[in-house]
């Protein structure tokens, strides 16, 4: 017997109603995206190493732990889009023709972590990237944009926390109080963080271990390392959000796992998801443009995990199916039963009929199986006067129709 294979651990499958769920939370994200002014950009899943190692940080997760390498090459398939709509920004020196754009993307994201329930090798992610802007009322938009998508698409249960890291100069402080808070600790943080202390210590606030997080709580982190510029910043993001009726909370402990946040960074978890609780993140990057070689240039943005969202809904996926379904009652009129379909089409109304031989009693059963809410049924006897008899398997009601009639009638009764 020869091999079968099974999906690699880690990455899903999207049957047909799956699909289904996946196409509508896309295209009601795309809804809000264009609502808001965002515009859809398509950027490929391969790209150099060096973009990710210098984008998100050399030593967070992402880039120590998750990229995945395609052959011996210096190529990776891309573990976010924040870096990648940078760098599609800088080729293309957007910078010169506009001082202010607003991207959106949907597509796959690849991290190689140890898979779990919301933690997948193979992802995809809604994302926005608005680049050239300061503003605190954009990073109101953000978050709202982020809220309402979500709302939208149904995820009631979810809170949106907070904070600020201030500016570069400010974050160093922080990373500094955080050394030295921590030193003292230090044996009972986990291996990781004991590493992370001397070469990153924001990522010791993030680490998921129990130890480490109680060791974190203990030091009762405060806004003394902000400047007053970015405190000003963060209350005015935080009065307009107030204005606008998000509620969230302020998350002194968020940091999020990426170096190239600086000032507002955000999070959107939901109680119904497991360890793996964030549909979505995100946060102002204004160090990045300059970090991959641009001039300092201001940017914000965030993505929602299409897969978390699925979970987070929980809801029965509906089977996708046809409006219309032709049913010959013999081999015979299989023919006439095409061109049926052909007339259906051509209108525009989904129709579809049994290609495998199967008896009345099974087709209408397809039929429902399809979820169809008409049958039209060809049989031999109204045949012979140019008649069929049209179905509505939502009242189990049916009537002889005229050839002639048929589309007329199939339109009154969809
Ligand atoms: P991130 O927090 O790494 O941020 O990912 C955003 C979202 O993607 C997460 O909140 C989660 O819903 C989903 N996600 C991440 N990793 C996985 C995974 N392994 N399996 C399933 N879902 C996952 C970023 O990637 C930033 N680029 C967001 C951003 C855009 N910041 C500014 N602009």
């Amino acid at each position: 017997m020869s091999k079968t294979y099974s999906s690699i651990r880690g990455t899903c499958d999207f049957g047909p109603s799956q699909s289904l769920l996946f196409n509508t939370i896309a295209a009601k994200t795309r809804g809000i995206f264009r609502l808001f002014g965002y515009e859809e950009i398509i950027l490929p899943l391969l790209e150099e190493t060096g973009l990710f190692v210098r984008g998100v940080g050399e030593t967070s997760d992402i880039v120590e732990k998750q990229m995945f390498k395609v052959s011996d090459k210096d190529i990776v398939l891309r573990p976010e889009g924040t870096a990648q709509v940078v760098r599609y920004y800088l080729e293309n020196s957007l910078q010169n023709q506009s001082d202010f754009y607003k991207f959106c993307y949907v597509g796959p994201m690849f991290r190689g972590e140890r898979p779990q329930k919301g933690r997948l090798r193979q992802f995809h992610h809604l994302g926005a990237e608005a680049i050239g802007s300061r503003s605190f009322r954009l990073d109101a938009e953000i978050i709202w944009m982020a809220v309402r998508i979500l709302d939208d698409i149904g995820v009631t249960e979810k809170e949106v926390k907070v904070n600020t890291l201030g500016c570069a100069q400010d974050k160093q402080k922080f990373a500094g109080a955080i050394q030295i808070g921590l030193n003292a600790a230090r044996s009972q943080l986990c291996e990781d963080c004991q590493r992370r202390l001397d070469k990153n210590p924001l990522r010791v606030i993030d680490c998921k271990n129990h130890g480490c997080k109680s060791v974190v709580a203990s030091l009762n982190l405060g806004d003394d390392h902000l400047c007053a510029g970015c405190k000003e910043h963060f209350t005015q993001v935080l009065s307009v959000l107030d204005k606008l009726g998000i509620k969230y909370t302020h998350a002194k402990d968020l940091v999020r796992g990426l170096d190239y946040y600086t000032n507002t960074v955000f999070e959107i978890t939901s109680s119904r998801l497991g360890s793996q609780d964030a549909i979505g993140a995100g946060g102002r990057y204004d160090g990045l443009i300059a970090s991959l070689g641009g001039p300092q240039i201001p940017a914000i943005g965030f993505a929602l995990g299409m897969e978390r969202i699925i979970l987070a809904l929980g809801q029965e996926p509906v089977m996708p199916g046809v409006s219309v379904f032709v049913a010959p009652m013999s081999d015979d009129l299989s023919g006439e039963a095409v061109t049926i379909l052909q007339k259906l089409r051509q209108v525009g109304v989904d129709a579809d009929m049994d290609y495998c031989g199967k008896s009345l009693k099974s087709q209408l059963r397809f039929a429902q199986r399809k979820n169809a809410k008409l049958v039209v049924i060809l049989g031999d006897e109204e045949w012979k006067e140019q008649c069929v008899i049209l179905k509505d398997m939502r009242n189990n009601s049916q009537d002889k129709i005229k050839l002639e009639f048929l589309l007329d009638e199939i339109d009154i009764k969809l």
